[in-house]
């Protein structure tokens, strides 16, 4: 046990999938796994254990933003040996062809700031996704006929900005999407040798200001994980 997760030794498999919400691991679990058991409840970041197709798989939320995901993430990987981790969430649309529904897979994830800023000091790290995982998740994608996109998200410290000039210059310099968890995702995994990716769906859009209904959320929530699921399994 951690000080964040309640799981056993051995109760994480090698492959754990994050989405912010834990309700959403709790439901990914019960609608995809089979023998699914509930492996942490500390603080109601539930994680769930089973199979999909025979293979071992954790789904564990991550909570909203870089230093909840970091908590989780670091203690996944160091103290549970978690080696690959899919984050699956949803993202605000930049661009006029990133629309409501797509799928946006984080080629890399550009911020202002991550927990990990202090570190680099100088240095602007580009924190990148596992290219093996980017490239099973885009096969995934398009043999369902998914609308797909992939290159660079914006990985944000706020969900309510004050800076439409940020909005305005990642737009022009071709960044689709923005979320809240990816860029820090992806500097754990290179610190310490292990895969990552995010695959996300467009619930919102920055510029239109539209959004998806939540009855749409839920489908498109399970389109992104079978698509995780076959990424880390092929
Ligand atoms: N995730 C989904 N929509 C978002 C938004 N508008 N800003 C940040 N993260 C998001």
């Amino acid at each position: 046990m951690t000080i964040h997760i309640g799981a056993q030794p051995g109760e994480i498999a090698d492959t754990v999938l994050m989405p912010g919400d834990p309700l959403r691991a709790e439901w990914a679990a019960r609608t995809f796994f089979q023998d699914a058991t509930c492996v942490n409840r500390v603080r109601g970041m539930l994680g769930y254990t089973g199979t999909w197709r025979g293979h071992r798989v954790t789904i564990h939320g991550s909570g909203m933003g870089m230093p909840s995901l970091s908590i989780y993430a670091n203690e996944l990987i160091r103290d549970y040996g978690a080696r690959t981790l899919i984050r699956v969430g949803s993202a605000g649309g930049y661009q006029p062809h990133t629309r409501l529904r797509d799928i946006v897979l984080a080629q890399g994830a550009t911020s202002v700031s991550t927990p990990s800023s202090t570190i680099f000091r100088e240095v602007n790290f580009a924190p990148l996704a596992d290219f093996g995982l980017l490239s099973a998740a885009y096969r995934a994608a398009t043999a369902r006929s998914a609308r797909v996109h992939v290159g660079n998200i914006h990985s944000s410290d706020t969900f309510y900005t004050e800076r439409p000039d940020h909005v305005a210059e990642l737009t022009r310099h071709g960044v689709l999407a923005v979320e809240m968890e990816a860029a820090e995702l992806y500097i754990l995994a290179a610190r310490h040798g292990v895969r990552a990716l995010a695959v996300l769906t467009v619930s919102d859009h920055i510029v239109t200001h539209e959004a998806l209904p939540s009855e749409d959320r839920e489908q498109s929530f399970g389109e992104m994980i079978e698509i995780a699921l076959e990424a880390a399994f092929t």
